[in-house]
């Protein structure tokens, strides 16, 4: 193996290591491989039988052009037959954050995503699948809470209302915000003011809202101004509005960026160049995220090394963006204060063991 060679495998491991804060994770999106495949052949499902081809199937393809429709049509909500499949994909998937040095997370998914296929009880859905996660991060040790996702293609205004009332009922204390995800060219924010109103007059979640990810940056102000958003799920448009950069630094609006989707969706041609580095040195809020590793072929790690090895992070600068992202998580003030002092803690222990000063 060459130096660099050398180098780049050394700075994947200690990244690996290195303790990190994701708000921006479908759970849809990071099923683990084997898991899923093991699924598919014990309900038949119509896949690839043979493990490589399997792969193939389920992953953005490698020569494809970057395609956002290409990119979300990887989202097939055919892989359950029983609640207990759905129980048993998300605790494997939970299980698996912390080989990606997961120290928080904000796992987000769709309740009718894993129910439609089956017409699942929405509410059961949503208890068991926060039960399984719950279970799996308690074993081992990470912190977990959860956004709810209603897919702006999928599901009109109408049908998330009625959804979003049922879910709400259930009260479950994990569940901290609301996602408006799928495809933002052909449904804009302004089809989910009604909405989005009731969740802001609700008062019990905050919202995170896909935009500016291929759509222009007028989708961005749209969703903080018409949704309320309190982050943006990508906002890579955001690079070209100098105005929407100042307006997301006084309204303390953070950017959830995803440097490989990104690449893989069309949403930024070239990973080396990728926004992030400029907005972070503007003093624009951004946090370091993968949405969808399963799909995605790589994990948080590798979008983590992408960050230092392509944009220039150093090691502190990601302290910093993951006690920034601790701020921009959707919990009260008191328990950010504690998130804060115990990922302290996780990061002297990583700098001892990296015998990093
Ligand atoms: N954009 C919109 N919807 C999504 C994405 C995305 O990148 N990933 C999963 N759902
Ligand atoms: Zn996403």
């Amino acid at each position: 193996m060459n130096q660099k060679n050398d180098s780049a495998v050394s700075l994947s491991v200690l990244l690996r290591d290195f303790p990190k804060v994701e708000l921006h994770r479908h759970l849809e999106g990071t099923f683990p491989v084997k898991k899923l495949y093991e699924l598919s052949l014990k309900n038949g499902i119509d896949a690839p039988k043979e493990f490589d081809d399997f792969i193939e199937f389920i992953q953005f393809p490698r020569d494809s052009k970057p395609d956002f429709l290409t990119f979300l049509e990887k989202f097939k909500n055919n892989w359950y037959r029983s609640y207990e499949d759905v129980y048993w994909i998300t605790y494997h998937s939970v299980k698996d954050f912390i080989n990606d040095g997961i120290f928080y997370i904000e796992l987000r998914f769709s309740p009718e995503h894993f129910s439609l296929e089956n017409d699942f009880d929405r509410g059961k859905v949503t208890r068991l699948i926060v039960e399984a996660g719950n279970k799996a991060a308690e074993e081992t040790g990470i912190v977990i809470k959860y956004l709810l996702t209603f897919n702006r293609g999928k599901q009109s205004e109408d049908e998330m209302i009625p959804l979003y009332n049922k879910l709400k009922k259930l009260d479950l204390a994990d569940v901290v915000g609301i996602d408006l995800a799928g495809d933002e060219t052909n449904f804009p924010p302004a089809l989910f003011k009604n909405f989005f109103d009731l969740v802001e007059a609700d008062g019990l979640y905050k919202s995170s809202i896909h935009a500016g990810e291929v759509s222009p940056s007028r989708q961005i102000w749209e969703s903080i101004d018409i949704l309320h958003a309190a982050r943006i799920g990508h906002g890579i448009s955001t690079i070209k509005d100098a105005k929407l950069q100042e307006y997301l630094k006084e309204r303390h609006v953070c950017l959830e960026q995803c440097i490989t989707s990104n690449y893989q969706t069309g949403s930024w041609p070239d990973e080396k160049n990728h926004p992030m580095g400029e907005l972070y040195r503007k003093g624009v809020p951004v946090t370091i995220n993968s949405d969808d590793p399963t799909i995605q072929g790589i994990d948080l790690t590798g979008d983590y090394v992408k960050a230092v090895e392509y944009l220039g992070f150093s090691i502190d600068d990601l302290v910093e963006l993951n006690l920034e992202a601790i701020d921009y998580s959707f919990n009260t003030e008191e328990y950010k204060k504690s998130l804060k002092s115990r990922y302290l803690e996780k990061v002297r222990h990583f700098k001892e063991k990296h015998k990093l000063s």
